[in-house]
């Protein structure tokens, strides 16, 4: 028989929410032996953005121990020991087959047993296949997806064997781009296939996705858009086309809601003493009074935080504010880097200078909605220039006139 057990607290899925949990728990007051994180990774929570950046980046390879979380957000570094001074159990390599949550109880794929009291989901998602669409072929060699560290490193492999060879990039989105750039920075020719007429069509205007597709175009990228059936010689496949939450071992245990676990303003699912965070909750986004699942880290980290202080809080019989999230995305590529507050919805007008020649590109986009600004992108921008377009996306300030908004550009924001 397989041993059992138990703990106060358990964590399911070892990644950026996990890691950022661990740490507020620690903030708080953990007794040894209260807490395991339960992961299928073979190392402890790191910062996942690394991953499709510096990790893939041969000349200058960024390695872990270097981006455990906390570092991304500027915090400590949680190395294995850091889990052992703090009395949490780590029990990496071991994946969650079956989740029982009227019985309290997880099961490994090795039968191990776990019973917790408090559990947080954070699994994470998943990428999302060829095979998914039926694609021909989608089992060959030498297609590379990127999700965790061990597909980071198989393509860092097959990047050197490959050496200065061809990379098609299939999507379009997040990795598409950052990839692509990693790609071209390590001397592959690369090309890009993606069906929508523009990039990261989720995000961006047309504008907005000029510049890039310019800039890209500039650094020698073959970008192909549409379906044109036409056949293109690859060495290495990188498929990036999208993300799913992974919540296969609460089906019809937790109520679900737009593809996620469907949570309140302080993660608890529709299971007593059972959070969701992170890519996989499905929360009140409380400036727009809307459900909304967000798949990127800021929110990630957030998550994680707010439900360990509720946790904690309803322990000694307190509550806590309600989340209150401001939805933050973020990407770098070449010398790129754009920050996005808010809602991109409503209205648009694009600001600056937008030439992909430029030597110094800084331009960015306002989203207006019923007379307000309600969400800023900015490419190039320093530090105090994105706390700007934050505070605004915050605040929402009244645009009186669409075409002054765009004369002003950032001294829009600047002001506020
Ligand atoms: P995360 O995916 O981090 O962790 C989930 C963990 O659960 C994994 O360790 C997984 O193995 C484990 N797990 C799943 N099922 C399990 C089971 N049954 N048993 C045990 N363990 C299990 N965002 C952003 O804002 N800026 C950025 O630049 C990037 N860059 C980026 C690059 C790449 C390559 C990826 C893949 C993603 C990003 N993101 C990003 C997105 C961001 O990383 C993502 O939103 C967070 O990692 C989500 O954190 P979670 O903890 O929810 O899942
Ligand atoms: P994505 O949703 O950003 O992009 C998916 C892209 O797939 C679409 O834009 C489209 O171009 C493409 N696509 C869809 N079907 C296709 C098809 N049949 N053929 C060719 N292209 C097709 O997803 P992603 O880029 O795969 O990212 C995966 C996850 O990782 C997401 O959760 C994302 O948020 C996260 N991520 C985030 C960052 C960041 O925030 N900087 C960076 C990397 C990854």
């Amino acid at each position: 028989m397989a041993e059992e057990k138990s703990f106060k607290y358990v964590i399911v899925g070892g990644g950026v929410a996990a890691g950022y949990a661990a740490r507020e728990f620690s903030k708080q007051g953990l007794k040894p032996g209260e807490l395991a994180i339960i992961s299928r990774e073979p190392v402890p929570p790191y910062e996942r953005p690394a991953l499709s950046k510096g990790y893939i980046n041969l000349e200058n390879k960024a390695s872990l121990p270097g981006f455990y979380v906390c570092a991304g957000s500027g915090g400590e570094k949680q190395f294995p020991q850091w889990y052992k001074d703090n009395g949490i159990e780590l029990l990496l390599d071991t994946e969650i087959v079956k989740a029982d949550l009227a019985a309290k109880t997880l099961i490994s794929g090795t039968g191990q047993v776990f019973k917790y009291q408090t559990l947080i989901a954070a699994t994470g998602s998943s990428v999302t296949r060829l095979s998914d669409f039926g694609v021909e072929g989608a089992d060959a060699k030498n297609i590379f997806y990127l999700r965790e560290l061990l597909d980071a490193d198989e393509l860092v492999t097959a990047m050197n064997v490959k050496a200065n060879g061809k990379a098609v990039v299939v999507g379009g989105g997040y990795i598409g781009l950052e990839l692509s750039s990693a790609l071209k920075v390590n001397n592959m020719e690369v090309t890009m296939v993606y069906p929508e007429p523009w990039c990261m069509p989720r995000l961006f205007t047309a504008g907005i996705a000029s510049f890039y597709e310019g800039f890209y175009a500039n650094k020698g990228i073959n970008i192909v858009k549409g379906t044109d059936g036409r056949t293109l010689e690859a060495d290495i496949v990188i498929v990036g086309v999208g993300a799913r939450p992974i919540i296969s071992l609460f089906k019809g245990q937790v109520d679900e809601e737009k593809g996620g676990l469907k949570t309140d303003a302080f993660f608890r699912t529709s299971v007593p003493d059972v959070y969701a965070v992170g890519d996989i909750a499905t929360f009140p986004m409380k400036l727009y009074n809307e459900m909304r699942r967000v798949e990127h880290v800021d929110h990630a980290r957030k998550s994680a935080e707010q439900a360990v202080k509720a946790i904690k809080a309803a322990e000694e019989g307190n509550s806590i504010p309600e989340y209150d999230y401001l939805p933050y995305f973020y990407s770098r590529a070449f010398t790129l880097s754009w920050q996005f507050y808010g809602d991109n919805v409503g209205e648009t007008v694009l600001f600056g200078d937008n030439d992909p020649t430029s030597a110094k590109p800084k331009f960015g986009s306002f989203w207006i909605k019923d007379g307000k600004l309600i969400g800023a992108f900015l490419e190039g921008g320093s530090p105090d220039e994105n706390k700007a377009i934050a505070k605004a996306a915050r605040e929402q300030p009244v645009v009186e006139s669409v075409e002054v908004l765009a004369k002003e550009g950032l001294s829009f924001v600047s002001n506020i």
